[in-house]
C-alpha cells in the first residue's frame, strides 16, 4: 500500500500511540477519524510488517439526539426540579415557560421521585438535593458504548434515548518490523548496492499489487468492425462465402445496366450518383484475370460447401453476347420481356461511377455463375457511395451488407423464411414485409422490425427476387432463381451502440475516445416480439 503525503499523519499517530501502549483500538483511540481512513493507514503499516491488526465487528450502544441532550443538560424531571427549587413555586400552567415544551413531561417523574409536589395548582419543591440517575447512566454509556443489563437496554431503547449499531473497529499491536517512523524505502536495486552489500539491509518498498494500472494506449476495434464481424459470422454459419469487393469504381454497366436499371432512372442522376471524370469512360465488360482470381477462390469455397457433384465447366463467358443482350433487353425487350423501349446509349453505360450499391459485385458474381449454374450463397460487406445531403442519419458513404442466394425453384416464401431466420440471429424477431420496388427485383420487399427502444417499426433492409431481365442475359437457366437482400451496416450499429448521429460513427468528426471506450447498450434497446402498430 503506497504512502502518500496526506496519509502520513494518521500513520504516524498510530506509530506514536503504539510506542506508548501495547495495543490500540481504533474506535476508542481515534474516535474522530473515519474508520476507512484508519484502515488504510493500518494496511500501509501491516504491509511493511510494522504492525499487526485485527478487525472487530461489535454491537455498540449509541445515544440518540435526545439522549445526547439529556447527557449534556440533565433529564426532564431534573430540569423540572431545578426550575421549581430555584423559583420556590411555579403555577402548573406556566411550567412550559420555565423548562421548555419538551421537558414538561418530566413533571410526572419528578413528583413520583418525590423531588417536587403539586399544591393547589402550583408545583413546589420537596427534596433539597437530588441525584439525576438518568443523566449519570447516559454519561456512562457514552463513555463505554455499552449497557450491561439487557433489561435496562430495552427500557432505554423504548424511551428512545439510545440505539444500537454494528461498528467495525480495529485493534492493533506492534509488528516484527515496528519502528517509530516509516523508514526511507528503496525502490530500485542498484549496481552500487550490490557492490557494497547494502542491499542486504536495505528497506525495500513493497510492491503494490492492488494498484490500478495506468490506461494503456492500446488499439481498439471500431463498432462498425465489431458489428461487421457479427454479420460475417452469421453468413459463414449459413453457408455463405464472401465476395471480393475491392472495386469502388464501377462502370454504369455493372452498377446499373446489367441490373436492368433504365438509363433515365432517377438513381442515375448527378444528384444521386458520383461520376468519375478521369478516365472518361470504362472499357466494355471483359475478362480481368487479376480481379477474377479472387472470384475463383470464392467459388472454390462455395463449391466445397455445396458439393452438388457438378464440375466447373470451361465454356468461356461470352462478354460480347452479354453486352448485346443487355442492350436488347433495355431497348427492344427480350427473354419474354417487352423491355423499356428507349434508345439505349453505350456512352451512358460506360460512364464510371463510385458504386452506389454492392449489388454491382453480386451481379458480376452471378454472371460468372452462368458458367456452371448451381446453388450458391454469396455475401459482401463493404463501402458504397451516394450523393446524399449529409445529415444526422445520412452520409455520402456508408457500408452495405448484402447477400444473394441462388438455387433452383426458389419462391418468395422461402426468402421471407430466410430473412426471419437471418434477422433472428441478430435478436430481431417478428419481421414485417412491405411490398416495394427495385428495378432489378420482382417481387421486392422492404423489411421492418419493431424497435422497442424507439417505439416504432424501423426499416432494416431491402430484398427481392432478381428479375429474368437481369439473370437471363447472363446465361443463367430460367429455373435458377436468385434471392437478394441488402441493408446498411451503420443502422444496426447505431442502434446497438446508442449512437444517434451517424457522424459520431464515421468520418472526420469521430471522437477516438468513443471508439476506445464504446460499449453496446445491451438490454436498453430491445427488438420487441409482440408489438403491433402500423408500419410508418
Ligand atoms: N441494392 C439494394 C439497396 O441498395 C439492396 C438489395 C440488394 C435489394 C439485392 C434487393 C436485392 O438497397
Amino acid at each position: 500500500v503506497p504512502l502518500r503525503d496526506g496519509d502520513r499523519d494518521v500513520t504516524q499517530q498510530i506509530l506514536d500511540m503504539l510506542d506508548e501502549k501495547p495495543e490500540l483500538n481504533s474506535s476508542s483511540d481515534f474516535p474522530q477519524i473515519p474508520q476507512a481512513e484508519i484502515k488504510a493507514a493500518l494496511d500501509r503499516l501491516a504491509s511493511r510488517s510494522m504492525i499487526e491488526y485485527k478487525t472487530e465487528d461489535k454491537e455498540e450502544v449509541v445515544l440518540t439526539k435526545e439522549g445526547q441532550t439529556i447527557c449534556a443538560e440533565g433529564s426532564h424531571e431534573f430540569k423540572v426540579w431545578s426550575a421549581v427549587s430555584r423559583k420556590g413555586k411555579i403555577p402548573v400552567k406556566e411550567l412550559a415557560n420555565e423548562v421548555g415544551k419538551t421537558s414538561v413531561i418530566g413533571q410526572g417523574a419528578a413528583i413520583k421521585n418525590g423531588w417536587v409536589k403539586s399544591e393547589q395548582g402550583f408545583l413546589v419543591p420537596k427534596a433539597k438535593e437530588v441525584q439525576d440517575s438518568t443523566q449519570q447512566l447516559l454519561q456512562k454509556i457514552q463513555e463505554t458504548r455499552s449497557v450491561s443489563n439487557p433489561n435496562e437496554l430495552k427500557q432505554l431503547k423504548s424511551r428512545k434515548l439510545v440505539t444500537t449499531a454494528k461498528v467495525i473497529s480495529y485493534t492493533a499491536t506492534k509488528g516484527p518490523k515496528y519502528a517509530k517512523e516509516i523508514p526511507v524505502e528503496v525502490t530500485d536495486l542498484t549496481a552500487d548496492m550490490l557492490a557494497d552489500g547494502s542491499w542486504k539491509t536495505a528497506n525495500f518498498k513493497p510492491y503494490n499489487f492492488a494498484a490500478l494500472g495506468a490506461p494503456q494506449d492500446a488499439g481498439a476495434l471500431h463498432p462498425l468492425n465489431k458489428v461487421r464481424t457479427e454479420f460475417r459470422n452469421i453468413f459463414f454459419n449459413q453457408g455463405f462465402v464472401e465476395m471480393p469487393t475491392a472495386r469502388f469504381v464501377e462502370s454504369g454497366f455493372w452498377n446499373f445496366d446489367a441490373l436492368f436499371v433504365p438509363q433515365q432512372h432517377p438513381a442515375r442522376d448527378l444528384q444521386d450518383t458520383f461520376y468519375v471524370s478521369d478516365p472518361p469512360a470504362a472499357d466494355k465488360p471483359r475478362e480481368d484475370p487479376i480481379a477474377e482470381a479472387a472470384m475463383d477462390d470464392m467459388e472454390a469455397g462455395s463449391r466445397r460447401l455445396f458439393s452438388t457433384g457438378t464440375q466447373k465447366q470451361t465454356k468461356p463467358r461470352d462478354y460480347e453476347q452479354y453486352w448485346n443482350d443487355i442492350k436488347t433487353v433495355h431497348q427492344d425487350g427480350a427473354f419474354g420481356s417487352i423491355g423499356y423501349r428507349y434508345p439505349w446509349s453505350e456512352e451512358e453505360c460506360l460512364r464510371l461511377v463510385l458504386r452506389t450499391h454492392t449489388t454491382a459485385v453480386s451481379t458480376w458474381a452471378l454472371h460468372r455463375l452462368a458458367e456452371d449454374p448451381r446453388p450458391a450463397r454469396y455475401f459482401s460487406i463493404d463501402r458504397v457511395f451516394r450523393n446524399e445531403t449529409v445529415d444526422a442519419t445520412h452520409l455520402a458513404e456508408f457500408h452495405q451488407v448484402e447477400g444473394v442466394i441462388a438455387d433452383f425453384g426458389l419462391t418468395l416464401g422461402g426468402l421471407m423464411k430466410f430473412l426471419e431466420d437471418f434477422f433472428s440471429r441478430l435478436g430481431i424477431t417478428n419481421l414485417r414485409f412491405k411490398p416495394a420496388y427495385n428495378p432489378y427485383t420482382e417481387p421486392s420487399m422492404e423489411v421492418f422490425g419493431y424497435h422497442g427502444g424507439l417505439g416504432r417499426w424501423v426499416e432494416i433492409g431491402n430484398s427481392g427476387m432478381f428479375r429474368p431481365e437481369m439473370l437471363e442475359p447472363m446465361g443463367l437457366p430460367k429455373d435458377l432463381r436468385v434471392y437478394g437482400f441488402g441493408l446498411s451496416l451503420e443502422r444496426p450499429t447505431m442502434i446497438k451502440y446508442g449512437v444517434s448521429n451517424i457522424r459520431d460513427l464515421l468520418g472526420h468528426k469521430v471522437d477516438l475516445g468513443f471508439i476506445e471506450t464504446n460499449q453496446p447498450n445491451t438490454g436498453k434497446y430491445t427488438w420487441s416480439v409482440g408489438a403491433s402498430d402500423g408500419i410508418d
